[in-house]
């Protein structure tokens, strides 16, 4: 049995429940223009996003992975929170047994997350792990070699950056940031790449969370949950009795998906004001709650 697609029945369902977890991913900040890892936008240059985001790559070409983040980071300070970052945020004030978890190192989620997997994209820390962390570093370019990174273009004409046809600009790996406290080598974006670690303390608190009791809904909210321990937590929440609602414009998101569950395709910028309507009232097209 397919899940079901029912604003009515999910309205009801959210109304009862008194424990949620969110799980929310890159798609929550698509509406604000700020491109997803995996799927359509998934490709920066002609490199999956994903590969430039390890150790490794940057250990190759830290030139490369820095002209990535800081993109991805002007990007970022360019964006708005949409509706879907503020019907979540409405949500954390009507509902107390409310856990928002994001993947999201945009900023937007900030304030509708209890928790967050890695907030850092504005830190810079040290490669070399001196333990020098530069906290909410807000230049943009990064630094004046990384000016490619943050030229602003009108919407119909491609960024020189973006085009794998004109090559890389070449930077001297010397022009980079470097650490100021050891100064024996670069400092590097301040996310959680592949194969680190998350936060130890985060996730002790979100177990803690998830063991106390049961659950009565679990959000997945534009990510491909592919990566654990992020991924993990639909399951843990279904041993807890929790119904599962995925909001996705991908088809293939609903895989696993039972009849009691619940699956809504398409933005979730759209979407989530309506879904959570009945709890946070009516949301006009900025965000703002009109009718509550
Ligand atoms: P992904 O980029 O893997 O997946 C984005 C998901 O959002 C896909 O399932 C899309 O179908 C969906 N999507 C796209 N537009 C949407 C919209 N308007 N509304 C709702 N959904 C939409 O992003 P995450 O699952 O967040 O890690 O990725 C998790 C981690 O993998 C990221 O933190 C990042 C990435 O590689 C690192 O950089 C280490």
């Amino acid at each position: 049995m397919p899940p079901r697609t029912s604003v009515a029945e999910f309205r009801e369902l959210v109304n009862s429940s008194t424990r949620i977890l969110a799980l929310c991913g890159a798609g929550l900040s698509a509406a604000s223009g700020l491109p997803t890892f995996r799927g359509a936008g998934g490709l920066w240059r002609n490199h999956e996003s994903t590969s430039l985001a390890t150790p490794e790559a940057f250990e190759a070409d830290p030139a490369l992975v820095w002209l990535f983040y800081a993109w991805r980071r002007h990007m970022a300070l360019r964006a708005r929170p949409n509706r879907g970052h503020y019907a979540l945020a409405e949500l954390a004030k009507k509902k107390d047994g409310f856990l928002c978890l994001t993947q999201n190192v945009d900023g937007e989620s900030r304030f509708a997350a209890r928790r967050m997997a890695c907030i850092v994209l504005l830190d810079n820390k040290c490669f070399n792990e001196c333990g020098y962390v530069d906290h909410n570093n807000l230049d943009d370019p990064v630094c004046p070699a990384l000016a490619p990174a943050a030229e602003d273009y009108p919407p119909d004409k491609t960024l020189p950056l973006l085009d794998p046809n004109v090559p890389v600009p070449p930077i001297n790996v010397e022009d980079l940031p470097h650490c100021p406290n050891c100064k024996t080598g670069l400092l590097r974006p301040g996310v959680v790449w592949f194969g680190e670690a998350l936060d130890e303390a985060m996730l002790r608190e979100v177990d803690v969370w998830v063991v106390r009791g049961k659950i009565d809904l679990m959000l997945v909210v534009g990510t491909a949950a592919a990566v654990y321990p992020a991924a993990g937590y639909t399951r843990q929440a279904k041993r807890r009795g929790a119904a599962v609602a995925v909001v996705n414009p991908d088809p293939s998101a609903a895989e696993g998906l039972s009849s009691r569950d619940f699956f809504f395709q398409g933005d979730a910028a759209e979407i989530l004001p309506q879904l959570f309507e009945g709890v946070i009232g009516k949301m006009d097209q900025n965000g703002q709650i009109i009718e509550s």
